[in-house]
């Protein structure tokens, strides 16, 4: 069986903001495409082989003193290049070309007009529309390079020496706002550099399972489950690969959603036919947050807590070699970026700090896909929906979610109002498509209200929805006033505890996403 990463693309990271977005638009044409920072030693870099390689954008002026420059040994190659942006202007000067400093910087959409029939342009428009995000520019391109495109800005919007199979072009073809880019990386990894397409769902699986089984052997693995997608699907894959040889552990905090842990037993245990040690450790996690309502303190707490009944539970597991985690390849990209370690521990549920005594190797086996894929890989394996496309939820669940003091009666009235709003986003479809993060909050104040006669004096919900893309920033999800109304009145009917729901439309910046 030939490994589907082979002949794939390497995208050498300039410092651009879109440079895993080229990643994925690689993949998306079944052709296996990996990130290394623009500086990654020659061996890694081309470790499965790859048939060419994307120079990505970049921040810098190529001429500025420290500004990344071309790796020698990528000519070396003599394997086809494609420079965007500042990945154009690091080939252009490397191959003795001469970039300026423009006067105006280049940002928006623009037109560019082929100026020679040439392979990378090939089957498009002669005119096309693309998005501009430079400073500097090409003034004279290197020896053997020709004009592929100018626009109005410069005769060198495209450029290339078609017999070396070297390409830069000034614009990104990877954002939505270039409406052609697409397939001008598919000419590129197709035409250019003979890549063909391997890199599918069920070759991935196929390749994964066969690489799990060659790490692990006769030995046990056991896994970590949080409930969360990227555990889940690691846990679907290693259970198609090993089997019995898998024990998944999974923790019930007290600070997870309604129905949570019997959803997980059903999914894992019923639905996969694994080995799913389930530990209620609900009281522990409680007595130690008794009386704390510092958010870092809960989640100090929580975190040690989460090891301690972890790692009492492995050490009930004899003979276990291997540690399985859902590391995907956004998180490896990111510490490589930052620290060049190589293997990444998540930072969630963190069973990577386990104490010394447990020492295991690690199994990653979902450590290549970006999350679109991770999803795929999810839904092939047979994971149902609701498990596959479940939005981020804190390690640290509801104690984060619910304000002031964590206790058993809070967490049900919260559970309860949270499980109204999810429900009804559901029943809208708005859970997978329309919000990308959606909760309930309880908030640690009273406020009097009236039902039938009488006044009351209860706690207040607030409902969280937000849109983004990364998490990083978001928007207050503008949800329909007649949705709002229906989980507003049921939440007051339904959660005894609760007189009041508000909705928060707060944008992050200046507010984050939770509200501790
Ligand atoms: P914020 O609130 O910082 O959240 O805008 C950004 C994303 O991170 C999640 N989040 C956490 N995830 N442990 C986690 O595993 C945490 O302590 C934690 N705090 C926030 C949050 O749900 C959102 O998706």
């Amino acid at each position: 069986m030939t490994d589907p990463r082979q002949g794939g693309i390497v995208i050498l990271d300039f410092g651009s903001q879109y440079t895993q977005l080229i990643a994925r638009r690689v993949r998306e044409q079944q052709v296996y495409a990996e990130v290394f920072p623009c500086d990654a030693d020659p061996v890694t870099i081309n470790q499965h082989r790859p048939n060419g390689y994307i120079l990505s954008g970049g921040p810098n002026s190529i001429y500025e003193p420290g500004a990344p420059q071309l790796p020698p040994h990528l000519l070396d190659t003599q394997k086809p290049i494609l420079g965007i942006c500042y990945g154009m202007q690091a080939l252009t000067h490397a191959l003795g070309g001469h970039v300026a400093a423009s006067q105006a910087r280049e940002y928006g959409p623009a037109r560019i007009e082929q100026s020679v029939p040439n392979p990378l342009l090939a089957d498009l428009d002669s005119v096309l529309q693309v998005w501009m995000s430079h400073g500097d520019r090409i003034e004279t391109p290197p020896p053997g390079f020709e004009s592929l495109a100018h626009s109005a800005n410069s005769p060198f919007a495209a450029l290339g020496d078609v017999e070396r199979g070297l390409y830069g072009i000034q614009f990104h073809p990877e954002v939505t706002h270039t409406p052609q880019g697409s397939e001008i990386l598919r000419n590129f990894v197709f035409n250019i550099c003979a890549c063909e397409p391997t890199w599918s769902t069920a070759s991935f699986i196929d390749d994964a399972v066969g690489r799990i089984q060659q790490q692990v052997g006769p030995e046990r693995v056991l896994l970590g489950l949080s409930g969360g997608v990227d555990s889940a699907v690691a846990a679907a894959l290693l259970n198609k690969a090993i089997g019995s040889q898998l024990t998944a552990i999974f923790v019930n905090t007290g600070m997870l959603r309604k129905d949570e842990p019997q959803d997980v037993a059903k999914t894992f245990r019923d639905g996969q036919g694994m080995i799913l040690v389930s530990v209620d450790a609900t009281e522990q996690f409680l007595s130690e947050l008794a009386g704390v309502t510092d958010p870092e303190r809960k989640r100090r707490i929580i975190g040690k807590q989460f090891i301690d009944v972890f790692a009492e539970e492995a050490r009930n597991l004899e003979g276990v070699k291997f540690l399985a985690q859902g590391t995907i390849y956004p998180d490896v990209i990111e510490s490589a970026a930052s620290s060049n370690q190589s293997k990444v521990i998540k930072s969630h549920h963190n069973v990577g700090g386990l104490p010394p005594d447990l020492h295991f190797e690690l199994v990653e086996p979902i450590r290549d896909l970006f999350k679109d894929e991770v999803r795929k890989v999810g839904t092939a394996l047979g994971l149902p929906d609701h498990i596959v496309w479940r939005q981020p939820f804190p390690g640290p669940g509801l104690a984060v979610r619910c304000l002031g003091e964590v206790t058993w009666e809070r967490l049900e009235v919260l559970r309860e109002a949270d499980a109204i709003f999810r429900e009804e986003l559901e029943k809208v479809d708005m859970l997978r498509n329309g919000t990308a993060q959606s909760f309930a909050v309880l908030l640690p104040v009273k406020s009097v209200g009236v039902m039938g006669d009488n006044r009351t004096y209860e706690e207040v919900v607030a409902l969280r929805a937000v849109t983004t893309d990364d998490f990083m920033t978001a928007d207050w999800a503008r949800l329909d006033y007649e949705l709002l109304a229906r989980v507003s009145n049921r939440i007051v009917n339904e959660v005894r505890g609760i007189n009041r729901v508000t909705y928060d439309i707060t944008s992050k910046p200046p507010g984050t996403i939770e509200w501790e």
